[in-house]
């Protein structure tokens, strides 16, 4: 038997006139990293076990083992550590809005919010906050929805016949009009911070929803501008905004629902003054 070295981490072992080609080991195992145990404090509630309370449970997670964000920690606490935590999700890149919770204090998306590295501290999950919950971190969305199918977010026109027979144009300065409105997801992290919507949430609309009401009041090739704001004009559907802000601040993706209340309101102030002078 003879022994050839081939360069690199390659051998050619000659046995019998067989040539066997033989890849070792570049380096020795690496030791195994000191495991960083992280404790998540996450809202439980299951409505289906009888007596079952609201309560807080911990769970701990060894960082390394785990990605980046609070999304992975309870998908891997989901698969590998409890099975009954019940949460939304589905794109995890921030697009589908369904991973809404309140994270540290904070509304926010859990596929977006980076794991606080900092061991010495847990992180507390609970779902978005003034909602009812339906189980764990999954709130009841049904009112949130209700409310955004009341202002019809879609297109309208007086005159339906032409409808599906070409496109209705615009110019390259009205789409620009709609940038920092049509990317909302519809998360209701706003909605869900705002103190005016925690208290009157049956009747004021809140941020989420009023921010697309003017997506659509100001659509160019919408042609319900006038009917949508006078909808708005009742002591609750708008002017419960207090421009406290939490909505802005709160929004993951970087939205300002609280800037398009206020040019709903400035567009308010000119439709009253029309009707007036009409009247
Ligand atoms: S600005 Fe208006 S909508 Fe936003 S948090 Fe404040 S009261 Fe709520
Ligand atoms: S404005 Fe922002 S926080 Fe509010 S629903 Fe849209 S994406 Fe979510
Ligand atoms: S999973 Fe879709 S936004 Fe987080």
């Amino acid at each position: 038997m003879s022994v050839v070295c081939l360069g690199r981490n390659v051998l050619a072992v000659r046995n019998c006139g067989i040539v066997v080609m033989v890849r070792h080991a570049q380096t020795a195992a690496a030791p195994a990293p000191q495991p960083r145990i992280k404790k998540f404090q996450v809202y439980r509630w299951d409505p289906d076990t009888a007596g079952d309370k609201p309560r807080m449970q911990t769970y701990d997670i060894d960082l390394n083992t785990c990605g980046p964000m609070v999304l992975d920690a309870l998908i891997k606490i989901k698969n590998e550590i409890d099975p009954t935590l019940t949460f939304r999700r589905s794109c995890r890149e921030g697009i589908c809005g369904s991973c809404a919770m309140n994270i540290n204090g904070g509304n926010t998306l859990a596929c977006l919010n980076k794991i606080d590295t900092n061991i010495s501290k847990a992180t507390k999950i609970y779902p978005l906050p003034h909602m009812y919950v339906v189980k764990d971190l999954v709130p009841d969305m049904s009112n949130f929805y209700a409310q955004y199918k009341s202002i019809e977010p879609y297109l309208k026109k007086k005159d339906n016949n032409q409808e599906g027979k070409e496109q209705y144009f615009q110019s390259v300065e009205d789409r620009q009009k709609l940038d920092g409105l049509y990317e909302c997801i519809l998360c209701a992290c706003c909605s869900t911070s705002c103190p005016s919507y925690w208290w009157n949430g049956d009747k004021y609309l809140g941020p989420a929803v009023l921010m697309q009401a003017y997506r659509w009041m100001i659509d160019s090739r919408d042609e319900f501008t006038e009917e949508r704001l006078s909808k708005l004009q009742d002591p609750f559907s708008l002017y419960r905004c207090h421009t406290i802000m939490n909505c802005t601040k709160t929004c993951p993706k970087g939205l300002n629902p609280g800037k398009a209340i206020a040019e709903i309101k400035k567009m308010m102030a000119t439709y009253k003054e029309k009707k007036a002078a009409a009247s």
